[in-house]
């Protein structure tokens, strides 16, 4: 009862205006805001969802006076916005843009920024009330908070004071720990929103709506009747750009304990007793621990990497990732991932759960597929129970948003003759929403001061501690023949035994 008004109330969205407040980005001069997050807030505006008493503060290190940094954002919010301008919304939501260049690390730069913060309260009404986006390199994450700490910006004397802190959350087990050590000198873990935009999407907030708000599904979610799970985040990109930061990531610290195991604990989780953010994350939580990390030989088994090589994007050549910007020339990081792992819990034991994620795979598609057990016994004449297809419920999370259901139907004619069919559910075709971004629930959220979506530091250090084995053994034992796949091919044909081996195969339609 509980779990149904709060998917009524939660999920859905409550609909008032947040709070009066200040959002201050870090980094304001990068990609995100004005891709992203000016985009966002502006379609909060719209929709009433921001208070009339906010302000925002671009801080960053460029020199820019507030005048500048609004005409840059007025000339390219026309190219990024998800909606067409409203040029009155417009002009009251740019009146309350601010700028502060300065040095993250230096003490004076805050102190300007108290006397900026406290103008502004005055000026807009925004009562003290402030939420920091960190949107830097990651090495900044840890001084800034200090920073906003020793100047007195995080105390909540009759006001709220929340600090959003983008991925990547340290670059391994010991970093994460470390950092948010750092940062709980200064704040408590209610103020601190570490953000995965994975959760900004509506179809990954939708899997818990599709499980927990429909009846038919949770008796048959288990090892009983599902066969395995496989997700599968794949890009049609290159690393673009970012060599330096790909370089040192690679896809699996990218791509593997933030986003892939948003959606594993997601598909797996028990059904909270409510959607309060600690019930909700306690029971991710579990899913995570029950992740057991791999033994060596198990990496050996159980995991693959591939680079990929030249190849076609579509009627495009294009280069191997030796090749592009900012890489090595004999670079060793991977830009493919599948793995297989288990979680060791009543509910999931045995099940095998698949993952891949890649750059340079044949289509963008973001899956979570459910494979269900064979029939047990066939009693159609001539036909044999393995060349029955297993009923597959596949959730299409990105580009084509659905839901999609496969089962066995009689072909029609006097021979019998089973085929696969599909029922279908494409969002597009039953809700009109207006594009998003992905990050208005999440400002909107940390407004309200909801962490549901949010990653708790038990979360990111258990995520951390599940893949540490892999990142060890992979650094201990280089790769031998990178590049190994092909731009535009499924990755190495190892990622395609690992499935064979189990007498099983990757969906890719
Ligand atoms: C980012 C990764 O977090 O997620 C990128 O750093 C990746 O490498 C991106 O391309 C994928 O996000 P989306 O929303 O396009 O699936």
């Amino acid at each position: 009862m509980q779990l149904a008004e709060d998917i009524s109330k939660g999920i859905l969205g409550a609909g008032r205006a947040s709070d009066p407040c200040v959002m201050v980005i870090f980094g304001a001069s990068g990609d995100l805001t004005k891709r992203k997050l000016i985009p966002a807030l502006y379609n909060l505006a719209k929709d009433n969802l921001l208070s009339k008493d906010f302000a925002l503060v671009g801080f960053a290190r460029n020199e820019l006076s507030s005048e500048q940094f609004r005409d840059e954002i007025g000339k390219e919010i026309g190219e990024f916005a998800t909606t067409t301008i409203d040029p009155e919304l417009w002009s009251w939501f740019s009146s309350r843009i601010y700028y502060l260049s300065g040095d993250f690390s230096a003490p004076s730069a805050y102190q300007e920024l108290v006397e900026l913060l406290a103008k502004i309260d005055k000026e807009h009404g925004t009562r003290g009330n402030y939420f920091y986006y960190l949107a830097t390199a990651p090495s900044f994450f840890g001084p800034i908070v200090t920073q906003l700490g020793a100047a007195g910006l995080v105390s909540e004397d009759h006001c709220w004071r929340r600090v959003i802190i983008e991925k990547p959350f340290g670059h391994d087990y010991e970093s994460a720990i470390a950092l948010n050590k750092e940062i709980r000198k200064v704040l408590e873990e209610k103020q601190i929103y570490r953000i995965d935009h994975y959760l900004g999407k509506e179809t990954v907030q939708n899997i818990l709506v599709f499980r927990f708000a429909n009846g038919i599904f949770e008796p048959i979610w288990n090892r009983r009747y599902i066969d395995h799970v496989q997700i599968t985040v794949a890009e049609t990109v290159g690393v673009e750009q970012r060599g330096t930061y790909y370089e040192k990531a690679g896809t699996l610290r990218d791509m593997v304990p933030n986003h892939i195991f948003q959606l594993i604990s997601l598909t797996a989780m028990e059904p909270p007793v409510s959607f309060d953010a600690d019930v909700v994350r306690d029971e991710q939580a579990k899913i995570l621990k029950a992740l057991s990390p791999m033994t060596d030989e198990e990496v050996l088994t159980r995991t693959v990497r591939g680079q990929y090589g030249e190849g076609a994007e579509g009627a495009h050549r294009v280069p191997g990732y030796r090749s592009e910007p900012y890489v090595a020339a004999d670079s060793r990081t991977e830009t493919f991932v599948a793995m297989k792992l288990f979680i060791d819990n009543w509910r999931w034991a045995d099940v095998p759960f698949y993952l891949r994620t890649g750059k340079r795979l044949p289509q963008r598609s973001t899956r979570i597929v459910i494979q269900f057990k064979r029939a047990p016994f066939v009693l159609f004449r001539k036909t044999a129970v393995d060349k029955l297809e297993p009923n597959r419920l596949i959730l299409h999370l990105q580009p084509d948003e659905g839901i999609k259901l496969s089962f066995g139907a009689k072909i029609p004619g006097p021979v019998v003759q089973i085929g696969e069919v599909n029922m279908n559910f494409n969002y597009t075709d039953y809700f009109n929403a207006t594009p998003q971004t992905g990050y208005e629930r999440l400002l909107y959220d940390c407004m309200l001061g909801d962490a549901t979506l949010f990653q708790r530091s038990d979360m990111v250090e258990t995520a951390w501690h599940v893949v540490a084995p892999i990142l060890d053994v992979w650094e201990a034992l280089p790769p031998r023949r990178f590049p190994n796949y092909a731009a535009g091919s499924w990755g190495p044909h190892e990622a395609d035994e690992m499935l064979t081996k189990d007498h099983r195969h990757w969906s890719n339609d």
